[in-house]
């Protein structure tokens, strides 16, 4: 038997319908924000993400050349994306822009719960605005969509100043390697490093600036810094909105574009993949050939959200069968398409069987069976019979949508 490719996964119905709920629902709550809908390509030049997204991404990433030659990337993320396409087509319209997505990407890692190969994210990019607020907005909306999405979760609120205050003296290589420890909580893997470069130092005063909560205590670690204003506005407007968060200066994010405030969002009954949402302050469309042009986001691992929510079927609605004989059938067709068009789930019987074999099957799944032979069809009535209490009526059309979507599902 051939399976589906190692990472990936198939949704039956029964998911797919929680899924799109979830969607809907974190769609909803961006447009409220006034964000709106963009999609780019699902494989991109591979230098769009070559560019800036940092040394992880590359090697995770699924790249191929296509029959011309070019060398393409299936999207590992959307904020590359978005913001080349922000430069090819956005440029003139007003700003700031505020644009989401809901898309898949792909990255060639090791599978495991709630990590996949194929996975999907809810993002958002806020593109030519820059200040506090606009920062604030982004961590907002992130609460406002995963708090509606049903989950629990606690936010995570940093600034990449302030660990590069501790870093100015060492060269972008070290920087890097760094962050990246921190990012991975590798705090062993990050004294060793320190070590062998001769800084045990830094890496004191690094454990002890990622274990900050306070605003005072982060600055006498650091020293003043030229945008601590610019820090401490963002973090006097997160307090006023009533907020909460932790803040935590040990975010280093893996993604190599961000320049600012970094924010990650955990969800409280997760594993090891706990992380269901990150993003930050970034500049990008400078290296797509637009102007410098200062931008905010995040991307939700929709998945994770979904595993983090449990099983949750949404209410299912009414659900009505159509069993009819041969003498029935045309007008059990114009029945069934006229239920239909009042919006109620309306499946056709099709094993052609006898009326209480039909019937039989359709109590299955269905509140209500529409029963229609050659008596319905000349009075132009349906025979409906509740299936819950086994009562049935001859009722005109009209009265028989009006019969079942006035009762409640079962
Ligand atoms: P990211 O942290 O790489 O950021 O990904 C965002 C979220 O996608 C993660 O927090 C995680 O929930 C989910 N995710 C990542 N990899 C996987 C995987 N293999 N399987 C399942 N879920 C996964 C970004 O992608 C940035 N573009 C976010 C951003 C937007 N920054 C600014 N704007």
């Amino acid at each position: 038997m051939l399976q589906k490719p190692r990472g990936t996964r198939d949704f039956l119905p029964d998911e797919m319908d929680q899924r799109r709920e979830v969607e809907g629902i974190m769609r909803r709550i961006a447009r409220t924000w006034g964000y709106r809908e963009v999609c780019t390509p699902e494989f991109e030049e591979l230098e769009i993400f070559t560019i800036r997204s940092g040394e992880g991404i590359i090697q995770e990433m699924y790249v191929f050349e296509d029959k011309g030659g070019r060398k393409l990337a299936l999207r590992p993320e959307l904020t590359a994306p978005v913001l080349r396409m922000y430069v090819n087509e956005g440029k003139t319209l007003p700003k700031p822009l505020r644009w989401f997505y809901f898309a898949d990407c792909f990255r060639y890692e090791r599978p495991q719960k709630g990590r996949y190969r194929q996975f999907w994210q809810f993002g958002i990019e806020l593109i030519g605005a820059d200040s506090a607020l606009a920062e604030a907005e982004v961590i907002l909306l992130a609460r406002d969509i995963l708090a509606a999405s049903g989950i629990s979760f606690s936010i995570h609120v940093g600034h990449l100043s302030l660990m590069r205050s501790l870093l100015d003296d060492l060269d972008t290589d070290d920087q890097k390697k760094i962050r990246m420890f921190l990012d991975k909580k590798d705090t062993g893997g990050l004294a060793m490093y320190l070590s062998s470069r001769g800084r045990d130092d830094l890496c004191t005063r690094l454990t002890a600036l990622a274990g900050c909560r306070d605003l005072n205590e982060v600055f006498a670690i650091t020293g003043d810094l030229p945008d601590r204003d610019r820090i401490e506005e963002l973090f006097s407007i997160l307090d006023g909105s009533g907020l909460e968060y932790t803040l935590n200066p040990g975010i280093a994010r893996g993604l190599d574009y961000y320049t600012g405030m970094v924010f990650e969002i955990f969800a409280e009954n997760l594993g090891a993949e706990n992380q269901v949402l990150g993003g930050g302050t970034y500049r990008l469309a400078h290296l797509f050939g637009g102007e410098e042009t200062p931008s905010c986001g995040f991307a939700i691992g929709f998945d994770r959200v979904m595993v983090a929510r449990g099983e949750r079927m949404p209410a299912p609605g009414i659900v009505v069968g159509v069993a009819f004989t041969p003498e029935g059938r045309d007008w059990a067709l114009t029945v069934a398409g006229t239920f239909r068009n009042a919006g109620i789930r309306t499946e056709l019987s099709l094993s052609g069987k006898s009326i209480g074999n039909q019937i039989a099957q359709i109590a299955r799944s269905a509140d209500f069976a529409l029963i229609i032979g050659k008596r319905e069809r000349e009075l132009q009535q349906v025979t409906v019979k509740n299936l819950r209490t086994g009562g049935q009526k001859a009722l005109s059309l009209a009265d028989a949508i009006r019969e079942v979507s006035g009762s409640e599902p079962r």
